[in-house]
């Protein structure tokens, strides 16, 4: 008998921690290799909130199991932000509080989805959404986008894959992979399409929020289309503005009856997310924000550094996506060439296998995202390393056949 489940078999690890890996075991054996594959900033934790992580060990208050949903305290502080930065209300009894803003989004669709039930995801995407539906035994539904148009879905494109077995659209802005974030008016297209379909849910994963340039105004769809919200998931965490990748800490709002049925789940699972970090996330939220553009200010010189040096390179073509840590440049003009050591490019697999091999640059292959030939690079590493890794890129692609 087969030890694995078939549900396990529907899946696959995860290929930007493969990358990630990979590029880390070349480190250790001596080799001269960059990594631009890892999805974390490179900036630290602000004392402040590590402070408030020392506190809460040294008085006790993080030794105990917490309320599996989280402490009230961050709850109350999540409450305040979603209004603050989103003008949406959640009461306590709407939030939840999960390991990471993957076991949130783990929680949603498992609490949620049967056999033969459809989830809608735009292409690129982060690589978890089609897995996490494959492996709760549904058919994600992908609609690729266009480089052309910035990599956001058409309303007409996603109102075609609607079907009457659709449960969830997850809705992903600022993106991974591409950066690309939705202007209000662009939200406001895609909310108005899904108010056509009563039956179809909004998982909207807000994690990259903070990080978005010249003066971007970030909108969440609820906010946008209030008539949506009823039927929203508005997913976010502290991981990403607030460095806090290692700390394990996401939250979700949604109607109380979802929250509920996702609190049963983590109950059975990890029961509550980790007791210090929770007290660091309410210092994260409540306490001072002016880090944040400090770090966007360095973000998008990077973005802006290596956009430029990316559309210098030979076969490559990038836009200038607007948040995020990562750019997704298309690598098709590079493809049927050949590489000096005499290998051909067929696909952005060996794009990414020679770039590696030939100049030492770690970046994950696109197809990986589901939208190729490109490929991503996450530009939140130090900016000197940055532009010798896309000196590098230049040279690669100028040394093809
Ligand atoms: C689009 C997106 N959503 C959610 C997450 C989850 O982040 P975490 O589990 O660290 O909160 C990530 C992390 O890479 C992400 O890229």
């Amino acid at each position: 008998m087969d030890l694995l489940a078939e549900s396990l078999k529907r899946i696959k690890p995860s290929p930007t921690i493969a990358v990630t890996d990979m590029a880390r075991a070349l480190k250790a054996a001596g080799r001269d290799v960059i990594g631009l594959g890892v999805g974390e900033p490179d900036f630290d934790t602000p004392d402040n909130i590590k402070q408030a992580a020392i506190r809460a060990i040294e008085s006790g208050k993080a030794s105990k199991y917490t309320a599996v949903d989280g402490i009230p305290e961050l709850k109350a502080a999540i409450a305040r932000k979603f209004k603050r930065e989103n003008g949406l209300d959640y009461k306590p009894n709407q939030i939840i509080v999960g390991t990471g803003g993957k076991q949130v989004l783990f929680n949603a669709l498992m609490a949620t989805l049967d056999p033969g039930d459809e989830v809608i995801i735009p292409a690129p995407y982060w690589v978890s959404y089609p897995d996490i539906v494959l492996l709760a035994g549904a058919t994600p539904v992908i609609v690729q986008t266009r480089l052309e148009d910035g990599f956001k879905i058409k309303p007409e494109a996603l109102d075609k894959a609607i079907t009457r077995k659709t449960k969830w659209l997850i809705f992903n802005s600022p993106s991974n992979p591409t950066g690309a974030a939705y202007t209000r008016a662009e939200v406001k297209a895609v909310t108005d399409v899904l108010m056509k379909h009563s039956h179809v849910w909004l998982l909207s994963d807000d994690i990259y929020e903070h990080l978005v340039y010249d003066d971007f105004a970030f909108h969440s769809p609820a906010q946008v289309e209030p008539g949506l919200y009823e039927r929203t998931l508005t997913l976010n965490g502290v991981s990403k503005a607030y460095c806090m990748t290692g700390w394990r800490i996401g939250y979700a709002g949604a109607p109380e009856h979802l929250i509920k049925a996702m609190a049963t789940l983590q109950s059975q699972s990890t029961t509550n997310a980790n007791a210090a970090a929770q007290w660091a996330s309410v210092e994260a939220l409540d306490g001072p924000q002016d880090f944040i553009p400090k770090h966007n200010k360095i973000f998008k010189e990077r973005r802006d550094l290596c956009v430029s040096m990316i559309n210098q390179a030979n076969g490559l073509k990038c836009p200038k996506p607007e948040g995020a840590f990562y750019i997704y440049p298309s690598c098709a003009g590079a493809l049927g060439r050949t590489t000096p050591s005499g290998k051909k490019l067929a696909s952005d697999q060996d794009f990414v296998t020679e770039l590696l091999a030939e100049v030492g640059v770690a970046v994950v292959q696109g197809t990986a995202f589901g939208l190729g030939p490109a490929f991503r690079i996450s530009y939140a590493v130090a900016t000197p390393v940055l532009e010798e890794a896309c000196r590098r890129i230049q040279r690669f692609c100028g040394n093809l056949k």
